[in-house]
């Protein structure tokens, strides 16, 4: 196998000559791995269709699922899409360059395959500052799905992207782990009121504080009916997970760790994904995944928790989380499909 180069820049001194070589390669038709705010993108000329088809075949991605295309200046919103209303723009306004996506009505210069024959495209502006330059340099949006092997968890380094990824992609480019941790919030504004589509960096909480109204759609929190319409494709697939089982326990530290001590010694192989403050109290083996009342360490930290999982031998793993609240709902939202809704009420 041919190995992928991997480049380093750090955020703070970009090396242009890095960001140069990765948009050459783009503009080629290429894959490239980018560092983003969120997590590792694998991107793609999205106006390309060619290109973006590769990206499917490197991620082993189902071809329903649609991708989104990440930009470098708001104003260049109306090229991409047929009309930015009045929410787009106050969305944009508030939380861009940022780890929020839009879905928008789909310009037809954007190739169907990168909306998944979808006539809505998912556009988003990311803050990360190697992302910024390398879509400038680019000239091009770049079509951009989380840079994992299809299923497995997103990569919040460099080094997770190279472990899944090697010898699939064309270039890495190491810019530093992800400071949100989480993908990007995903609001649909197509529909009569806007609905949030996946949880992340951007909360409920403050969508709401410039919308006005936003529907939460279900599959943010349930698991879908056998032929349910989904309004987001990427929500029905099992995801995130590592090769271990992962059972999500709901209940506090109190009775998730007596529920721990009574499977540990009923000879139980299992493992625990907690919090810092409980790991000495949860027994062997045992990972945590953030601080406890912290869900943006939660979110920072998780991925990398559960690439982890499957290097502890166990046959299980009990998790649990925190309330829905702010970031906590991104946390609680990964972490059942990490589970893929295997879930245990205390
Ligand atoms: O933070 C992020 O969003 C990262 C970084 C790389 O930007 N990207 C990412 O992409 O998470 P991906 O492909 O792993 O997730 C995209 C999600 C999927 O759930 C997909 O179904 C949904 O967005 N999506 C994309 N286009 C859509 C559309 N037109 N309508 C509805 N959902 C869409
Ligand atoms: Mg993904």
């Amino acid at each position: 196998m041919m190995h992928t180069a991997c480049l380093v820049t750090s955020p703070d001194h970009i090396n242009t000559r890095v960001v140069e070589r990765a948009a050459e390669t783009l503009k080629a038709g290429g894959l490239v791995v980018i560092p983003t705010e969120t997590v590792y993108g694998l991107a793609a000329n999205a106006l390309d269709a060619e290109a973006v088809k590769k990206i499917f075949v490197a991620k082993g991605r189902p071809q329903d699922n649609p991708l989104i295309i990440h930009i470098a200046d708001a104003a260049d919103l109306p090229r991409y899409v047929k009309e930015v209303p009045p929410e787009a723009l106050r969305l944009a306004e508030a939380f861009w360059p940022g780890p929020l996506t839009m879905i928008l009505k789909r310009q037809d210069i954007i190739p169907a395959v990168v909306s998944a024959g979808l006539d809505s495209v998912a556009v988003r502006m990311p803050s990360h500052p190697v992302a910024a330059a390398i879509i400038r340099r680019s000239g091009v949006p770049l079509a951009a799905p989380s840079a994992n092997l299809s299923g497995r968890p997103s990569p919040t380094t460099a080094a997770h992207a190279l472990g899944d990824l090697d010898g699939r992609v064309d270039l890495i480019i190491d810019g530093g782990p992800c400071a949100v941790g989480v993908e990007s919030t995903v609001v649909s504004l197509c529909g009569p009121v806007p609905k949030l589509l996946r949880p992340g960096g951007i909360t409920p909480e403050q969508l709401k504080a410039v919308l006005g109204s936003l529907e939460i759609d279900p599959a943010v929190t349930h698991m879908l009916k056998e032929g349910a319409r989904v309004a987001s494709p990427g929500m029905k697939y099992k995801h995130y997970a590592p090769k271990t089982h992962v059972v999500l326990v709901h209940g506090g530290t109190a009775p998730y760790l007596k529920f721990l001590a009574e499977k540990r010694a009923a000879g139980e192989r299992c493992a625990a994904l907690c919090f810092d403050g409980e790991l000495a109290r949860a027994g062997q083996p045992a990972l945590s995944y953030g601080k406890q009342k912290d869900a943006r360490s939660q979110a920072h930290r998780l991925f990398d928790a559960l690439r982890n999982v499957d290097t502890l031998g166990a046959e299980v793993v009990y998790t649990h989380c925190e309330g829905p609240e702010g970031v906590g709902l991104a946390v609680y939202n990964r972490l059942l499909r990490a589970a893929a809704f295997d879930e245990v009420f205390l």
